[in-house]
């Protein structure tokens, strides 16, 4: 196991020679004491996986405790974002996202989203204290490479955004959207570039009433 980073939203990151699982340790402690819906969530969207990337169609498991289905919020589906998903079990909601990189250098790699968030959450630090904005980011919880149907794919796993917050990209024409894309801009101004890209409105949460920000899809 390699520990990568050692403050409290550290990820770590564990190499088989196929698999590449990284996680939260926080999450991890969570999954000690409650392995099975984490599980069973995985063993659901498996089994229902065609029925999840073409259909709106909901799937839960025999005691009703877990739900999976196409994210809502998710976007129209992109070249390498095959799907994105809203699983609710144990009254949280998580959200998953699952690429099949194929042979896409630009794809989300397991490896590189990790590198990606690790410089993130570092550099964004003295960002945390802004006055006028609440910033934080995306925590990933699972970042996960598998085979589904003999296909290689990319899981990301993460908390799923609360209600309030929309892609600032979609705000654009607010006028508090438009002054939070200025700070963005100065945010990526000042900490993007060599080694971390994409921190644009795209990828920012907003919510306009608690003035939340929240970075998300970084890349490395
Ligand atoms: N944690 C989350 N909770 C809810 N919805 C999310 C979450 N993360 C992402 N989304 C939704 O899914 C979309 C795609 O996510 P993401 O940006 O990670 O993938 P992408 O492949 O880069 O797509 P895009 O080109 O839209 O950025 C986002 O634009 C957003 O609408
Ligand atoms: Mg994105």
């Amino acid at each position: 196991m390699i520990k990568i980073a050692s403050n409290r939203n550290s990820i770590y990151e564990r190499r088989t020679s196929r698999k590449l699982l990284a996680y939260n340790p926080r999450f991890k402690r969570g999954l000690k004491k409650e392995p099975l819906p984490i599980q069973e969530s995985y063993f659901l969207i498996l089994k229902h996986f065609d029925d999840l990337v073409h259909t709106q169609k909901a799937f839960t498991n025999e005691a009703g405790t877990i739900k999976v289905k196409r994210s809502r919020r998710g976007r129209v589906r992109g070249k390498d974002n095959e799907t994105t998903l809203r699983v609710d079990c144990a009254n949280k909601a998580f959200f998953v996202k699952i690429t099949s990189p194929g042979d896409n250098p630009m794809a989300f790699r397991a490896g590189r989203t990790v590198k990606a968030y690790r410089t993130l959450i570092q550099r964004i630090k003295p960002f945390l204290k802004n006055q006028e904005y609440k910033v934080r980011t995306l925590q990933p919880l699972i970042v996960y490479e598998t085979i589904i149907h003999g296909v290689k794919k990319n899981l990301l796993v993460s908390e799923f955004v609360p209600e309030g917050f929309e892609v600032l990209s979609k705000l654009k024409k607010t006028r508090d959207g438009a002054r939070a894309i200025k700070f963005v801009e100065r945010v990526n101004k000042e900490i993007g570039g060599n080694g971390l890209y994409d921190l644009g409105p795209l990828n920012v949460f907003f919510n306009p009433k608690t003035k939340g920000l929240i970075f998300f899809d970084p890349n490395a």
